[in-house]
């Protein structure tokens, strides 16, 4: 299971502290991009990116809820970007802007993803799921961390799980929102490869959430 710690929750006043415990303690590190239009809240530029990208060989997962992903994907990679997802619904689920984006990710040698609010079904994302490297399925409306998870989430992560095996691809199942020990379990039973979680990462000591989350995913 790889486990990604959502930095929105992280506290900046201990940055260079919270950051050399990551680097210790797990694989990838998430980051949520909000333009405040796509989704109300307002998050990262690319400034604080590159900081963080001079700090870290962690793989750096970009999740881009933006209405203009075309214009954060070129921003996001240029600051060190190794992985953009982006959202069907800001495409408003249009799949060959989809799959030109997708293209267009992979072109700049980045792991390209889509992802799904949780009133999308993930049926309708099929026609991609050959094309992408990851599909980041959301487990709270996007936009905040600290919200609770969504059950139906689940069904997602089964769907993915199995019509990956059955046509034999290979993208990672990702889910993103309320994650922690109490669901992490279910999560891993129905096929999730990667976790990311804030709150729960970043609510007491960073070093025992993480080896918690990952233990309770046996
Ligand atoms: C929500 C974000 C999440 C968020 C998760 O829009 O995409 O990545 O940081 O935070 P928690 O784990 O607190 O739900
Ligand atoms: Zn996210």
């Amino acid at each position: 299971m790889i486990i990604a710690p959502s930095v929105l929750s992280l506290d900046y006043s201990k940055f260079s502290e919270q950051l050399s415990t990551l680097n210790e303690n797990c694989e990838w590190l998430h980051f949520d991009v909000m333009d405040g239009h796509f989704v109300p809240n307002l998050s990262f530029g690319p400034k604080l990116f590159k900081d963080f990208r001079k700090c870290t060989s962690l793989f750096l997962d970009v999740h881009i809820m933006v209405s203009d992903p075309f214009y954060y994907t070129d921003v996001f990679a240029d600051a060190g970007a190794d992985g953009i997802t982006f959202h069907y619904e800001a495409l408003n689920g249009d799949l060959d802007k989809c799959n030109v984006l997708i293209t267009y990710i992979k072109s700049k040698y980045l792991k390209a993803g889509i992802s799904i609010n949780p009133g999308t079904p993930v049926e309708l994302i099929e026609p991609l799921l050959k094309e992408v490297d990851l599909v980041l399925i959301m487990s709270v409306e996007p936009g905040y961390g600290g919200q609770e998870f969504m059950h139906n989430s689940l069904n997602k992560v089964e769907y993915l799980k199995n019509y990956k095996l059955n046509n034999n691809l290979n993208y990672l199942i990702e889910v993103d929102g309320g994650v922690n020990d109490k669901n992490a379990h279910d999560l891993n039973a129905k096929g999730a490869d990667v976790l990311v979680a804030g709150s729960f990462v970043f609510n007491g000591d960073i070093e025992s959430n993480i080896e918690k989350l990952r233990n309770s995913t046996n």
